[in-house]
């Protein structure tokens, strides 16, 4: 068995992160860049989120998954690269492994710990794929000619994570995923993404009654104090999620309940009463939407499953 090689590209410069972390929190409005979400907190608090009755997007994915299993394998092929955005866990991947016999499997994520865990773990199972990690944030941009060889590849960018970005940074990331498939004939992508839907269903999957989402949005506030030294109170702010339909995204804010003062590094920040600190969008789209914006990031070959009540969808791009 070969061990899982794992290449760190990723240019970490803590310094310059701290530096923009500050700038973001001291202008107005303020906001946290959602990758601070996700410390050992947050990520536990994330993997609840999945289980809530109210947070649909993840569980029908994976029963879209489930329902057109065959299919969405028959339009991967066999025998490609597999190329995992943001595996986290390498659970989801773990999923289609089996059905497309992959030659190599490539995880790429930010969390360079969590791959190299996950790509251990699996190795015993799958003796004849490569296993490969690449350390990197793709979000501002994918490069990953280095670490493919020439053979076709399937892209797996799952759990609507599309719908992070802004609709002109999901269409770059498409054109980039897009020039990766062209450069290696017989490649396509497989993406999920949530779909436009009434507004107290959103507005329920990104606030739950039982509050988890609420502490896992306060959170950011407990690691954003870790890396910063400031005293954020995250229970002096309140959790607000809701879809703003005229821009077609569901917004996440914390507000502050009462006039605050925060000492961040070098800089004291006042909040007002109701004034947000901005940290994450998630996009919805359409399902003619997205397949528009897969035919003008240059793909051709563009397949569509949906669940029955039309809450997700699930593409094949090539
Ligand atoms: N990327 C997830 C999403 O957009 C993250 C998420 C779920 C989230 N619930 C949240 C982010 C609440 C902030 C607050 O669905």
């Amino acid at each position: 068995m070969t061990e899982p090689r794992i290449v760190d590209r990723l240019r970490r410069d803590p310094d310059a992160e701290r530096r923009a972390l500050a700038a973001g929190l001291t202008a107005t409005p303020a906001s946290i860049p959602p990758k601070y979400f996700y410390d050992a907190v947050g990520c536990a608090l994330y993997g609840a989120i999945c289980e809530l009755p109210e947070y649909y997007p993840t569980r029908t994915e994976r029963a879209i998954f489930a329902e057109h299993r065959a299919a969405i394998a028959g339009a991967l092929g066999r025998g490609r690269q597999f190329v995992d955005l943001g595996a986290g866990d390498c659970g989801k991947a773990l999923q289609w492994l089996p059905l497309v016999a992959p030659v190599r499997y490539v995880a790429v994520d930010f969390a360079g710990d969590a791959i190299g865990a996950a790509l251990a773990k699996l190795a015993p199972d799958f003796p004849g794929v490569e296993l490969a990690g690449v350390v990197t944030d793709f979000t501002r941009g994918l490069d990953l000619d280095a670490d493919l060889t020439a053979g076709p590849a399937t892209y797996f960018y799952p759990g609507s994570s599309i719908g992070n970005f802004t609709p002109s940074d999901a269409l770059a990331f498409l054109r980039d995923i897009r020039r990766h498939c062209a450069a290696r004939p017989g490649s396509g992508l497989l993406i999920g993404v949530d779909t436009k839907k009434d507004k107290a269903r959103l507005d329920a999957a990104y606030d739950d009654a039982v509050g988890v989402t609420a502490a896992f949005n306060r959170n950011v506030l407990a690691h954003v104090n870790r890396i910063l030294g400031s005293d954020f109170r995250p229970e002096a702010f309140a959790h607000r999620g809701f879809y703003a339909a005229d821009a077609g995204r569901v917004e996440m804010h914390l507000e502050a309940t009462a006039p605050q003062r925060v000492r961040l590094p070098g800089a004291t920040r006042t909040f007002a009463a109701g004034e947000r600190i901005h940290t994450e969008n998630s996009y919805k789209y359409a399902p003619s939407e997205f397949a528009a914006m897969l035919a003008a990031a240059g793909f051709a070959d563009v397949r569509c499953w949906q669940d029955a009540h039309g809450d997700f969808a699930v593409f094949h791009a090539a």
